[in-house]
Parts: structure tokens; sequence; C-alpha cells
């Protein structure tokens, strides 16, 4: 069986902080962000929203968009790096805050790939048929971890929460090839050092947010190439058939490195960096979700997700919406 997108939503909170705004606070410019990583604001939750908030009105426009209610929901999967409490799980109070029934509801931490990671669990769960209804959310408050006396990462980020619905694929052989056909996930802890949190629970206080964004960089677009072509394959498509690129909004050279590498023409990416900046496990889903709701993406489209992140972990997936 396969399992399908049934539904996209998207939240972003209300305050936006602009380039300018930063400026005020660290030795930095509109010209050299625009320039380096193509941001030019990102949104902040307030201080009162934690994440499972942003988590629950992206997945209500999700619920919405499939046509299902939080009745429906037996399966919540959670990508995120920055969870309201240490436990229980931002799945769990996402399930109470959605009022949806008994059922499984868990985290999953890939840090900026961990939307694509969730995704592919909650694939194992419906096409087993071990979910019916599966809630898959990528949802952050990356400002929360950042060091504000850093320039070189505090301008990079922002809060944000994408969901999808995922369901089995009724009435096979009508609705055609449509599903998660194909996945490639890659972990490589030896690259820890280039982007990380300097604390934990086992470390005794929260951390700030470190990256060697240079490296990171070098890493970034050959690694993620790699993936690419391995999750094409695993779907068995070539990646010129793809309709739409939605990578991780990390930076905008990053993405066009990628697409360039891997042959896929600039008209078919989908960029929400500019506006939303790097918003980690939730920037796939957000930007698949402007794509739906401006109408780029239609069903049947053809869809290529790839991120990277913190791990150093990576991974691409191949959708037909
Ligand atoms: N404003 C002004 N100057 C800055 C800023 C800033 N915000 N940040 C760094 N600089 C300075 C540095 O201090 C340095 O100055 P120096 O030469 O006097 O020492 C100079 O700019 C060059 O620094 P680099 O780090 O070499 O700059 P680079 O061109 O690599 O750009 C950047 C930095 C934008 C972080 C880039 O490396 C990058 O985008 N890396 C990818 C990181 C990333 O996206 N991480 C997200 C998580 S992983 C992922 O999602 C893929």
């Amino acid at each position: 069986m396969r399992s399908v997108v049934t539904g996209v939503g998207g939240y972003l909170p209300d305050q936006v902080v602009t380039n300018d705004d930063l400026a005020k606070i660290v030795d930095t410019s509109d010209e050299w962000i625009v320039e380096r990583t193509g941001i030019r604001r990102r949104h902040k939750a307030s201080d009162d929203q934690p994440v499972s908030d942003l988590a629950v009105a992206a997945a209500r426009k999700a619920l919405e968009a499939a046509g299902r209610s939080p009745e429906d929901v037996d399966l919540i999967v959670v990508a995120t790096t920055t969870g309201d409490l240490t436990f229980p799980a931002t799945a769990t109070i996402v399930q109470r805050k959605l009022g949806a029934p008994v059922g499984v509801a868990f985290d999953v931490q890939a840090v900026c790939s961990g939307f694509v990671y969730a995704l592919s669990v909650a694939d194992g769960f419906v096409a087993r048929g071990r979910a019916k209804c599966a809630l898959v959310i990528g949802a952050e408050t990356m400002t929360r971890l950042m060091d504000w006396t850093d320039r070189g990462t505090c301008v990079l980020f922002g809060d944000g929460a994408g969901a999808v619905v995922v369901e089995p694929q009724m009435g096979e052989g009508t609705t055609e090839d449509r599903g998660l056909l194909g996945f490639a996930l890659r972990a490589d802890g030896t690259k820890q050092d280039l982007l990380y949190v300097d604390g934990g629970v086992s470390t005794g206080q929260v951390g700030k947010l470190r990256m060697q964004g240079n490296q990171v960089f070098r890493h970034a677009v050959v690694n993620i190439s790699e993936a690419i072509t391995a999750a094409a394959a695993d779907a068995g498509v070539e990646v010129s058939e793809v309709d739409w690129f939605i990578p991780h909004q990390a930076n905008l050279r990053i993405l066009e490195g990628v697409a360039r590498r891997v042959g896929i023409e600039d008209h078919k990416v989908i960029t929400t960096v500019a506006d939303h900046a790097n918003t980690s496990a939730a920037s796939i889903p957000l930007a698949l979700n402007t794509a739906v709701q401006d109408g780029r993406i239609k069903k049947g489209d053809l869809l290529l997700l790839e991120a990277m992140g913190g791990g150093l972990t990576w991974g691409a997936c191949v959708v037909r919406f």
C-alpha cells in the first residue's frame, strides 16, 4: 500500500524581524545578509507561544485541507529540535491540544532534516497499515536557541510550523502513481562540530546554536546532491521528471547550488527563505504550503524534497502529490 499526502498547512507567528532590525543588535547589514543568504526577514514566536501552539495551528490547516478532523488522527509525528518540554514529546502535547483520540504520538529529532525523516517514519506506519490518518509536523522556535551576540548565526534562523496529512492510497489503480515514492536518509555523526547546540539535559544548560557556516555550506551541496540521486533511484524516477523542487530553506546559495548540480531548472525551485529564513524542520512543509496555496503545486505533480542539518543529517524524498 502507498501513503499519500492529502493535506498541507502552515503557520507563521505574527512578529516579523527584518535584517535592519537585527542590524540594531549585531554588527551586520541588510546588504550582507541578502547577498550571502538571500534572507530578508524572519518570523519570531512571542515569549508565551510554545512550539506546540505553532504545530497545532499548522496541523489544523493541514487537516482542513485533507477534509479530516482531529478525531480521525491516529498517528502524530512532530519533527522538532525545540520541543516545549524535555518530556513529554511535543507530539503528545499537540495530540492533547488538538483533541485527537488515543493513538501513536512521538517526536523525531534530526534537526533541519527532521521533516524528511518524520515523513519516512509516517510512511512506514501508513504503508504497513498501522495508521490511517497521520499528521507529520515540522515545528520550530529556533530563535530561542540563538546567541544574539553571534552575527554568524543569529541572522539565519526563524520560527514557524508546517504540517501534512498522510493517508493510505484509496482506490488503488484509479489514483495512478500518487504517493511517497522514494527516500534516501543519511547521517554522519563525525561532523557534529560543524553545527550543534552546546547544551542539553545531560549537560545542565539549554545551550546556544554553534556553527562553522562555511564548512556546513561545503558539505551541504555535495551531500544533498548524492541523496537526491539516491531518492530518485529509490522512487524509480529521473530527476529531470521532477515538477517542483522543495529544498530545506537554509540559504539561497545552497539551494541554487544543489539545483544546478542535479540539473533542476531555476523555475522549478520553490524558495521561501527570503521571508521565512531557516525554520529548520518546518521549512520544507512551510515552502510546500506556500506553493500549494498560491496554486503552483497541483495534485499529480512530482515533488522532490531535500534537507540537511545538524548531526550532520541529510536526506531527500520523492512525492507524487
Ligand atoms: N554580517 C556581517 N558580516 C558577517 C556576518 C553577518 N551577519 N556573519 C559573518 N560575517 C563575517 C565574518 O565575521 C567574516 O568576517 P572576517 O572575514 O572579518 O572574519 C566574514 O563575514 C566571512 O565569514 P564566513 O563565515 O566565511 O562567511 P560566508 O561567506 O561563509 O557566509 C554564512 C556565512 C552565510 C553563514 C555561510 O557560510 C552559510 O550560509 N553557510 C551555511 C550555513 C547554514 O545555512 N546553516 C544552517 C543549518 S544547516 C542547513 O540548514 C543546511
